[in-house]
């Protein structure tokens, strides 16, 4: 019986220790021993671009974002298209709007020269995102790493994981859903549209022929129409969009990563469907007028989603590999 028992016990004991391997395969300091200054490198790479350019702060924390929704964070969004291979890149939520991966090179390009093929172009983009968090909003967390790096980047992939900006509530809540986050993560992560632009093909539906009964969205101040509709003019092809204008998304403070935001879509000032549609629908407004009232609080809850958001479908252990250029598989 003592035997049994015995065997029972290590049995247990294994399934613990796999619950936790697959539980908690990142770690804080993953690079501690094999790169230590990993960490000061892209901090490094990522204060000089934003200093010169503060919307890169935008475009790396969207980075992560598009990264971990398609193929996990795995840095599939950093790959360059092959010939007859298109890549995440060239898909239209990506394509002329994401930004930022000449910092992402920079800094791989110093973590190289430090540490060969040590430290994974998907925790790069984390380290980044945090730091862009930190640099745009005083908002500071800790990033779990380890991630491996993927070998496969695909065009179609966004389409049916990455939320298009017309999504209301409820679609959004599944969207996110789908990804094992919930919808007061979803709200928070939202608030992310604190900083950075918009390009006017994403919410010019919103301000010339909306439907048929209503001209502009009515969920818009008109006022706040009247301006951008001087930025944005009604015919643009959507499909030559090399100099399509953009508008801030957060018109308070736009290069302030903060919970003006929410106070934006209070004055029915959000810029996209996506955005005002969270003070539309009852099942989120309690969110988004909790947020606006209570700044610190909506920042930690935002640093505990991105570490959440990070954890996506990671590869980690011997799955996939640690490139040695970010935009192309070894
Ligand atoms: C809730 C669903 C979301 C939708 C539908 C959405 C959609 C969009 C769209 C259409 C843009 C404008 C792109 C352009 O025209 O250039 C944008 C920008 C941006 N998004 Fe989101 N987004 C969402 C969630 C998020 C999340 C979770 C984050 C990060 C945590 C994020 C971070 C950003 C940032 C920082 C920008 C500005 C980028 C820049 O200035 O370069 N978004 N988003
Ligand atoms: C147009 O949009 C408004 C506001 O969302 C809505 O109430 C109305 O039913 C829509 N009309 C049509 C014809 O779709």
């Amino acid at each position: 019986m003592a035997t049994m028992n015995n065997i029972c016990f290590i049995f247990f004991l294994m399934m613990t220790a796999m619950a936790s391997v697959s539980m908690a395969s990142l770690k804080v300091g993953f690079y501690r021993s094999t790169c230590p200054s990993a960490e000061a490198i892209v901090r490094k790479a990522v204060n000089k671009a934003v200093s010169r350019n503060p919307g890169l702060a935008a475009g790396l924390i969207r980075m992560h974002f598009h990264d971990c929704f398609v193929r996990g964070c795995d840095a599939s969004v950093l790959l360059d298209s092959t010939p007859g291979n298109p890549a995440e890149k060239e898909n239209r939520a990506n394509h002329r709007s994401l930004r930022g991966f000449e910092v992402i090179d920079e800094a791989k390009a110093e973590l190289e020269a430090q540490c060969p093929q040590t430290v994974s172009c998907a925790d790069i983009v984390a380290f980044a995102a945090r730091d862009s968090t930190y640099k745009a909003g005083h908002i500071s967390y800790s990033v779990p790493s380890g991630r491996r790096d993927g070998r496969v980047s695909l065009e179609v992939e966004p389409d049916n994981n990455l939320p298009p900006p017309t999504l209301n509530a409820k679609e959004l809540k599944e969207n996110f859903a789908r990804k094992g986050l919930s919808v007061d993560e979803m709200v928070t992560l939202s608030g992310a549209h604190s900083i950075g632009v918009a390009h006017c093909r994403a919410f010019r539906n919103r301000l010339y022929d909306f439907n048929a009964t209503h001209p502009q969205d009515p969920s818009m101040d008109p006022i706040f129409a009247t301006y951008l509709k001087t930025k944005c003019p009604p015919q643009n092809d959507d499909d030559d969009d090399r100099d399509d204008p953009t508008a801030p998304l957060d018109v308070l403070t736009s290069t302030r990563l903060d919970n003006k935001y929410y106070t934006d879509l209070k004055h029915h000032h959000g810029l996209l469907t996506s955005d005002q549609t969270l003070l539309s629908s009852p099942s989120t407004a309690g969110i988004v007028r909790n947020n606006a009232r209570h700044g610190a609080a909506w920042a930690k809850k935002f640093a505990a989603a991105m570490v959440k958001m990070g954890y996506i479908e990671v590869l980690t252990g011997k799955q996939g590999e640690i490139r040695k250029n970010c935009r192309v598989v070894n």
